[in-house]
């Protein structure tokens, strides 16, 4: 089964067509970062403006690169849930119209579930059950994937994402947005043990994470440096933020893991390029003799492979969307189409 699969919850406008889940027959991704970084983050009004204008010419792309015409896919998979509202309606809109016009299935997909699905394309051996800790710009949860389309959460951010903090952290010390990817350059050339910063913990929830209070640490450091004259030395309090944030997600990791009896774990979402999460996690996961799947960089952002992934599994469900199809802003991971 061949679905052409397309996502625009945030600022990249994709189409992709996967076979089977597992192989991707062609991906494009056309970003607008350069155009928000000039205003610090995402501007939701002028993503939704530029999905609407490039998303004909991505997908055009898609089936191009695929070799296919429209009317030889299978399906129309969706990313309906969730994101910035305008611009998953983008998307949304234009699945609907194209399963009108061919009169092919239409299968909507969560964004949160399309980031795991990613490993399904670069691991072909990967099947649930599985732990996966699944960190983006605006997710950070801990999830029993118990099969391709049932999930349960153990633990979940109660403040900020964890990309999140990483881009608020980067911003406070003059990196471009977004910056995680900045931070974690500079982090190389400093000492993780330079500056001590907290590792906060939600009271009774042990799988919970909490940054905010690790972004203000930073923010407040900076800020009483500059008061005082001081220069703060950049790389080494990427490297000291960066420590932190990666033992925080590791250890609650391992934790659960430990705690639910896993020995396959599985990292997802854009914060899964982060250098140090994956070589900790390759270590941890060495050391307790778990096998641990991570995405290849170019799967970890933002993508419509990955919802063409997940849609061949929902598929199968047969979740499958009519043509009141709506975007959902904010929905979480274990709800089903439709319950
Ligand atoms: O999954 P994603 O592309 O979008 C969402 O669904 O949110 O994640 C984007 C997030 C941004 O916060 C970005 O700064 C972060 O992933 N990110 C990184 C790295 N690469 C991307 N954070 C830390 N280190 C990186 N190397
Ligand atoms: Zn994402």
């Amino acid at each position: 089964m061949r679905l052409l699969a397309i996502e625009s919850s945030c600022d990249e406008t994709a189409a992709a067509i996967v076979e089977n889940g597992r192989t991707v027959l062609s991906s494009v991704i056309n970003s607008q970062v350069e155009e928000h970084r000039q205003y610090g983050g995402v501007v939701p009004e002028i993503a939704s403006r530029r999905h609407t204008e490039n998303i004909i010419a991505v997908t055009q792309k898609a089936l191009d690169d695929a070799g296919m015409t429209l009317g030889e896919v299978d399906g129309i998979a969706v990313t309906y849930a969730p994101g910035l509202i305008g611009a998953v309606l983008v998307g949304v809109n234009f699945a609907k119209g194209l399963a009108l016009s061919t009169g092919k299935p239409l299968v909507p997909v969560h964004h949160i579930r399309g980031h795991i699905a990613a490993n399904y394309i670069a691991h072909p051996d990967l099947k649930p059950p599985f732990l996966c800790l699944v960190v983006s710009g605006g997710h950070s949860h801990l999830i029993e994937v118990l099969d391709y389309t049932k999930f349960r959460i153990i633990g979940r951010t109660r403040d900020d994402a964890a990309g999140e903090a990483f881009d608020k952290a980067a911003r406070a010390m003059g990196f471009p947005y977004p910056g995680g990817v900045f931070l974690d350059k500079a982090s190389h050339n400093g000492d993780p043990a330079a500056y001590k910063l907290p590792r906060p913990r939600v009271e009774g929830s042990p799988y919970d994470f909490s940054f905010s209070g690790l972004k203000t640490a930073v923010v407040n450091l900076l800020h009483n440096a500059s008061q005082k004259g001081e220069t703060v030395n950049t790389d080494d309090l990427a490297a000291s933020f960066q420590n932190a944030v990666v033992e925080i997600l590791t250890d609650r990791t391992v934790k659960a893991a430990q705690e639910f009896g896993y020995e396959t774990v599985v990292i997802a979402g854009g914060v899964s390029a982060n250098s140090g999460l994956r070589s900790r996690m390759e270590k941890e996961c060495q050391k307790h003799g778990w096998k641990l799947y991570q995405p290849p960089l170019s799967l970890c952002g933002d993508n419509a492979a990955m919802i063409g992934a997940q849609g061949f599994y929902e598929f199968e469900a047969g979740h499958l969307a009519g043509m009141d199809l709506n975007g959902i802003a904010s929905l979480p991971i274990d709800v089903n189409y439709g319950e």
